[in-house]
């Protein structure tokens, strides 16, 4: 039974030593989104840990094995939309990401469950999520 233990506790430890990579790249001003202050701050409290170069890692963001959700997380969202380089994202993808920004907003599939789990203060209230669709709609008359 001891032998268990020790052997259990031995992988747990082991298992830190596979650390994913988690460097902020730097964010470009030229092309990173600038918006009001209301829709910025929701913006930021609710999708730029996962779709922005400017994630704020918790405490356990180096803990394995939930490190490795974290960052598969950063790193699937970047790839998806990255605020970070807004005015950089070609104007269909773009049109398509913001389509689908407010079904996923209205449906309440971002940001993902098993963050705001984490982060209470990251979910969406009714105003937020009404701030956040007039947005997406300005920018798709933009384009
Ligand atoms: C915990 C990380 C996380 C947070 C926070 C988060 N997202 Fe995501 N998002 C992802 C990941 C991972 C993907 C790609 C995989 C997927 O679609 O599930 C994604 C995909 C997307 C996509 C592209 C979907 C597609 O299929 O084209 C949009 C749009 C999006 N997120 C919007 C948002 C918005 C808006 C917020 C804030 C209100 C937000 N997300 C918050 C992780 C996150």
């Amino acid at each position: 039974m001891k032998k268990i233990l020790y052997w259990g506790l031995g992988s747990v430890i082991l298992l830190q030593f596979i650390r994913p990579d988690f460097h902020n790249p730097k964010v470009d001003d030229t092309v990173a989104l600038q918006t009001d202050a209301k829709t910025m701050s929701i913006l930021k409290t609710s999708c730029y840990d996962c779709h922005s170069s400017e994630t704020a890692y918790p405490w356990y963001h180096n803990v394995a094995p939930l490190s490795w959700v974290i960052s598969a997380n950063i790193k699937e969202g970047r790839a998806a939309l990255n605020f970070s380089h807004w005015e950089a994202i070609d104007a269909n993808v773009k049109l398509e990401r913001l389509e689908r920004a407010k079904k996923l907003i209205r449906n309440e599939m971002m940001p993902k469950s098993d963050y705001l789990l984490m982060h209470e203060n990251a979910v969406l209230t009714n105003e937020d999520k009404k701030t956040l669709e007039e947005f997406f709609d300005s920018q798709i008359e933009k384009l």
